[in-house]
């Protein structure tokens, strides 16, 4: 796909931090982040999909998550910033981000669309299993302490279609 590999990150670890923090509140166990690589619907797109099993994208919110500092989080955690940076990124490569929620609030769902650089495998998936964060050590950092996390990683492998 055609991207620049350190911002794609960005973009990637901007909604994986989105969709740690609206987990937060899952029982442990059902925290799950799901990223799909897949075919775009048209021949020359490629999308990259990220599902989280979170409380999905509050409604009167929707429209709104895009805008520069708009958050629902308090102040000390979010600045509102994150989708304005992966919009960006994202309009730069000439793609585009989408976010949504699922159908029967089984979570949040972030779709990436990027122009396809070669032919590539039909699709790629890996699922993280997202556990809380250990107790923060007497005078760490809080900004720290609230991204730390440990997360499990499992390649799917690849399906062919
Ligand atoms: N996966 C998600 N599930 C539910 N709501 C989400 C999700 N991703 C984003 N949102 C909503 O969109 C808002 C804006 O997200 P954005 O990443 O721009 O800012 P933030 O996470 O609040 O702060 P920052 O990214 O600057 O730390 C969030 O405050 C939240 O309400
Ligand atoms: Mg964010």
């Amino acid at each position: 796909m055609r991207g620049q590999a350190v911002l794609v990150e960005q973009v990637v670890v901007n909604l994986a931090l989105n969709a740690r923090d609206a987990m937060a509140a899952c029982p442990q166990g059902q925290r799950r982040l799901s990223i799909i690589g897949e075919p775009g619907l048209e021949a020359h797109e490629v999308r990259l999909v990220l599902r989280d099993t979170g409380g999905g994208v509050p409604a009167e919110a929707l429209e709104r998550v895009f805008d520069p500092f708009f958050s629902t989080k308090p102040a000390s955690q979010g600045m509102g910033l994150g989708l304005a940076l992966c919009r960006s990124i994202m309009l730069g490569f000439g793609g585009s981000i989408g976010l949504g929620n699922l159908a029967d609030g089984r979570g949040a769902e972030a779709v990436l669309v990027f122009q396809r650089a070669r032919q590539g495998p039909a699709e790629t998936r890996q699922e993280f299993d997202i556990e809380p964060a250990p107790p923060a050590p007497k005078g760490a950092q809080r900004g720290r302490a609230r991204r730390g996390g440990e997360v499990r990683g499992e390649a799917g492998g690849v399906s062919g279609r």
